[in-house]
This record gives structure tokens, C-alpha cells and sequence, in this order.
């Protein structure tokens, strides 16, 4: 768990780049219907998390460097004897302080008599604007009600900065506490996909390996996914976000799958794929052994110093030599890569940035080029090929294979460190597991 100083520090370090004469505001999650009158499970806001560990919505987090009663203020929702027998537990404003560290608490409900006193005074509102409709128009009420009140003295503030900015680039290094947290949603995700291997054989469902892989995160502790599992049989493979997960497996498919868990408000992100009958087909074996050369030779790129992009640049190179070993691209690799000869078949980026959200936050672009890489990101390297049947062109032989190989990687001070590995990707690793359940 990630220490009550740890938050305080956070906190801490993001008042120190707003400065004095500033507030931060920041609403939690919304609970959101999935049927009439039951809810989603309710997952809080990634940045509201960060900076507060408190897990209810209807909170509002707010900021206030160098107050005098206290710089960290928490809107709440009150205790309430009947609620909390219906719908669960609440800290109320007396927990809010006790538990999660804030200087100040308040009734969710009274935040439009509190909230314009804190702006008061102040120059700038640090906000992410846009996230969430109802509360932009909240706090144009608020700066409003403080304008109307400028005849007599009030002060309101005059600019509104985006607090994602800077905010995200904090949560894009993590720190020791969170590498070992990330390391652990890998550690269960990476066991959950070994025996959703060993459970795969012919006449079993997508669902049934959906089934298997959840049991085992919430069986280690971790209660939800990361993102809906994609349990992909067969052709299913060649739809990138496939998570309808309700058909039968086939004798002779390809199974591919991307599941990680959520531990502790993070996400691992894995992809393997492998043979439902547990041995590769010539045609199998010989498209698997590209995007495993992909998946290695990228992630050697994944190094500090580096630009983001090059494990991207590095698997498009090997699969499109891949393909032209296949025999499914013709022409000079230099001017089919140019020419993104290979987008039909590999189509997506090659990774993207991992921790709180599993395409988690950060700027990607750095005045105007591609970001270098460093110490303490974590990123998934994921190159694939899909031969999908509606694929004009493409021999008959090729279709309905859809592969994805996917790591997650942490940038170390040299190098980097596979969070990942203890997933098999090798050919003959696989094929020995699955003949020996
Ligand atoms: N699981 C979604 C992705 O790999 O980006
Ligand atoms: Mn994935
Ligand atoms: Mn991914």
C-alpha cells in the first residue's frame, strides 16, 4: 500500500510547482449506472487517487499552498446511518481527517459556501478543465459568485491553469513504492495467464479462459481488471479491443490473450497468444517467431535515453522484414516502411505508458519531438501481426491468425527490467507447458 507520507509528499511536490497565491481543484469519480438502479463497481479517478487515496465519490480535493488553517481540504460525503446500511461504509469528515491525512474536512453539500472563501484572494485555479462538464460549470459558478462580490473588496482569481499538465508528468515517474506495487500486479497477472494456458484446449469457451483469469487476480488479492480481458479465439485475434469473449474454441486457432489486473489501483498489461490444441501450425510457428523477434529487440530499445518511439521504430523494421520473409510483402524494406506497407497487418503503436491507468497519463511529445525515455517510467511494448480474412490480397493460408506479444517494461538507470518475464512467449517454452497439465 502506498504510505499516508507517501500522498502527503505528493501533495507536497505538486504545491511546490503551483506556488503560493494558487488553488487546486479536483473532483473524484462519479458513480455510473449499469442498469436501472445498480451501479458500475465504482473505480475512483486516477489523479484524485494519486494525490488522495481516499476511494468515495462525491469528494472534491482541494489545495490551498501556505493556508493558514491547513493547505489540504477534502469535501466529503457525511456519515449516514441509513446509506451506510444500504450502500456501504462512509469516513464522513471525522474519517477523512483521521484516515486520509486532511487538514480540514467538510459536507459534500455545503461546498458552494466553502469553496468560493478558499478561491478568495488567490490568483490562479489549478483545474482540468473539460473532464468533467458539471464541474467546469461549478467552478464558473464559484468564480462567479466571487466576482459579483468585487465592489466589496473580494478578490477573485484571474486565471485558470491546467492542472493535468503537470500533474501526469508527475505520475509518469514512479516511485520505489510504486514499482514494487507494479511489479506485484505483473507477479498475478503473469501467474493468471500461465493457467489460463494451461486451461485452454478445443471445446472450451472464450469465456470459460475469462472466467480462469479472474479467478486467479482476485484469488492474489486483486479484485478487478485492469480493462475488460480480450480473450480472442481464432480470427477474433485480428479485432485489437475484442472483449465480447462468448465464443467456443477451435481445434488448430490461435488463442490470443490481453488481460491484467488491477493491484492496488494499478494495472499490469500483458498479451500472449498461443495454440489452443498447445502446438503450433508451420504457418503459426513461422508468424510467431517474428513478432517474438519484435517483442525482444524492441524491448532492448526500451532504455533510458532513448526516445519513446524507438521500440516502435525497432518492431516495424523486424515485422515488415517478417513479412516479406512470409512472402506477403514484396519490395525493399526501406521503401515498404516508408510507404507503411505494413499497416494492414500491424497497425497499431507498439506501446504506451503503464501505472495507474493502463494507458496511463503523460505527455508522449516534448518540444515537438518524441520523449526520452528515463528512470522509473514503465511502458508496454506490444508489437503483433493480424491477418485478418477480410485482408484483400492475403493467401488463404495466413487468415485467422492474429498474434500480439506484450511486456511491460520498467526504464531502469541502465537498461531495463521486464516487469512481465515470468509469462513464457518462447515457442517450445509454451507448447511444453501445455503438453504437460
Ligand atoms: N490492453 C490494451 C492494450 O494493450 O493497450
Ligand atoms: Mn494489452
Ligand atoms: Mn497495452
Amino acid at each position: 500500500m502506498v504510505s499516508r507520507a507517501e500522498f502527503t509528499r505528493r501533495r507536497r511536490a505538486l504545491m511546490e510547482i503551483m506556488g503560493s497565491n494558487s488553488i487546486a481543484i479536483l473532483p473524484s469519480a462519479k458513480e455510473v449506472v449499469r442498469s436501472r438502479d445498480t451501479n458500475f463497481p465504482f473505480r475512483q479517478d486516477s489523479d484524485f487517487h494519486y494525490l488522495s487515496g481516499f476511494p468515495e465519490p462525491d469528494a472534491v480535493l482541494v489545495l490551498v499552498p501556505g493556508r493558514e488553517h491547513g493547505e489540504y481540504v477534502l469535501f466529503c460525503r457525511e456519515k449516514d446511518p441509513v446509506r451506510e446500511t444500504w450502500d456501504g461504509r462512509r469516513e464522513g469528515q471525522a474519517g477523512a481527517k483521521k484516515n486520509y491525512g486532511c487538514n480540514d474536512a467538510f459536507p459534500i453539500d455545503d461546498i458552494d459556501d466553502i469553496l468560493p472563501g478558499l478561491m478568495e484572494g488567490r490568483d490562479r485555479i489549478y483545474y482540468e478543465f473539460g473532464n468533467h462538464p458539471d464541474f467546469d460549470n461549478q467552478i464558473m459558478g464559484w468564480i462567479n459568485s466571487l466576482r459579483a462580490q468585487v465592489k466589496n473588496g473580494a478578490h477573485p482569481p484571474g486565471e485558470l491553469i491546467d492542472l493535468s499538465h503537470i500533474l501526469h508528468d508527475m505520475r509518469l515517474i514512479k516511485s520505489p513504492k510504486e514499482i514494487e506495487i507494479m511489479s506485484r500486479s505483473a507477479e498475478i497477472s503473469a501467474f493468471a495467464h500461465i493457467e489460463a494456458m494451461k486451461a485452454c484446449k478445443p471445446g472450451k469457451s472464450e469465456m470459460q479462459i475469462e472466467a480462469t483469469l479472474k479467478y486467479h487476480f482476485a484469488d492474489h488479492g486483486a479484485q478487478y481488471e485492469a480493462y475488460h480481458s480480450i480473450v480472442a479465439g481464432g480470427e477474433n485475434a485480428c479485432i485489437l479491443h475484442y472483449v465480447e469473449n462468448n465464443m467456443p474454441l477451435n481445434d488448430g486457432e490461435l488463442l490470443l490473450i490481453d488481460a491484467g489486473c488491477e493491484f492496488e489501483g494499478y494495472a499490469a498489461d500483458i498479451s500472449r497468444t498461443f495454440p489452443i490444441n498447445g502446438k503450433f501450425s508451420d504457418e503459426q510457428k513461422h508468424a510467431y517467431e517474428w513478432v517474438l523477434k519484435a517483442n525482444k529487440e524492441a524491448i532492448d530499445q526500451a532504455v533510458p535515453g532513448n526516445p519513446w518511439t524507438a521500440p516502435h521504430d525497432t518492431a516495424v523494421r523486424i515485422l515488415t522484414q517478417g513479412l516479406v520473409d512470409m512472402g506477403i510483402l514484396k519490395g525493399n524494406l526501406d521503401q515498404l516502411i516508408e510507404e507503411e506497407a505494413y499497416k494492414p497487418y500491424y497497425m497499431h503503436k507498439t506501446g504506451h505508458w503503464l501505472g495507474l491507468d493502463v494507458h496511463d497519463v503523460g505527455d508522449y511529445i516534448e518540444d515537438g519531438e518524441p520523449r526520452l525515455l528515463a528512470e522509473g517510467m514503465v511502458l508496454t511494448v506490444e508489437p503483433g501481426l493480424y491477418f485478418s480474412p477480410k485482408t484483400k490480397g492475403l493467401d488463404k493460408k495466413w487468415w485467422g491468425i492474429g498474434i500480439r506479444i506484450e511486456d511491460d517494461v520498467l526504464i531502469a538507470k541502465k537498461g531495463n527490467q521486464v516487469l512481465t518475464s515470468a509469462v513464457p512467449k518462447e515457442i517450445d517454452q509454451i507448447e511444453a507447458i501445455m503438453a504437460n497439465r
